[in-house]
């Protein structure tokens, strides 16, 4: 490959590691496995954001929607809701389940990076369990995509690994990952290095994610930290 560009650049470093479609794929293969997110109950922290009206959002893009538990509570709160995955399998389940809860949401499959939708519409971009495990790299191309899809004075949210917690959340250097060319089922963050990583950005809210095994309505999970940022 001869690189030209930045986005050549990423795509040689993006073919030392693992290609993502057909390992989300297979991932979703068995619905039925014990994964703590192959549920229907939404994320325990986006429940709070909404119902304190931290953020009032019309147009939300979701981004590694899964079975879509968030998108169709967002579309249940009233939200036009876009949600995108890269697993064919992952938006199949996703519209099923929006089907069977009655609500219209827009389904995309398509890796983030290539996604093409109308510049900076939406409100507020809504990432839960995508960003750690992408790539240092991918992370340029994040805040770009960030830039490019959320309108000023809109909110994003992530939640991610904690470094080194109950469900891995690699704490190695950027640089290992590329020459052991693994994330090692993805990286760990924490609350400096998401302040250091958007720093662009104005800091709402960072938090540890609350463990929630009681709470038949809402979804958490301890060692994940949640964030919540605006544009402005
Ligand atoms: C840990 S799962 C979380 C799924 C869902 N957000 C949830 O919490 O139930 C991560 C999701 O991100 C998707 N994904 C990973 N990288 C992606 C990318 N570059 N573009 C779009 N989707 C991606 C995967 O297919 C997977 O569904």
């Amino acid at each position: 490959m001869l690189v030209k560009n930045n986005e050549d650049l990423y795509e040689l470093l993006d073919s030392l590691l693992r290609e993502p479609t057909e390992f989300w794929n297979t991932f979703y293969k068995d619905k039925e496995k014990n994964v703590p997110f192959f549920c229907d109950r939404p994320d325990e922290h986006l429940v709070k954001y909404i119902e304190r009206q931290i953020i009032k959002p019309r147009k939300v893009l979701e981004i590694g929607c899964g079975n879509g538990r968030n998108a169709i509570y967002l579309a249940q709160k009233g939200c036009t809701v876009t949600a995108v995955d890269l697993s064919q399998r992952a938006i199949d389940w996703a519209k099923e389940q929006a089907d069977v809860n009655n609500v219209n949401i827009q389904f995309v499959c398509e890796n983030i990076f290539n996604l093409n939708l109308e510049l900076q519409e939406f409100d507020y971009i809504y990432d839960s369990g995508c960003f750690h495990h992408l790539s240092p790299h991918r992370r340029v191309s994040y805040i770009q995509f960030i830039n490019k899809y959320l309108k000023n004075n809109g909110y994003f949210s992530i939640s991610a690994f904690k470094e080194n917690g109950k469900y891995g959340g690699s704490s190695l250097s950027d640089k290992q990952y590329y020459m052991d060319r693994t994330l090692y089922g993805g990286l760990g963050y924490s609350k400096e290095k998401l302040q250091i990583l958007f720093s662009e950005f104005q800091e709402i809210e960072i938090r540890d994610m609350q463990h929630n095994n009681l709470n038949r309505d809402e979804f958490g999970l301890e060692d994940f930290i949640v964030c919540i940022f605006k544009k402005v």
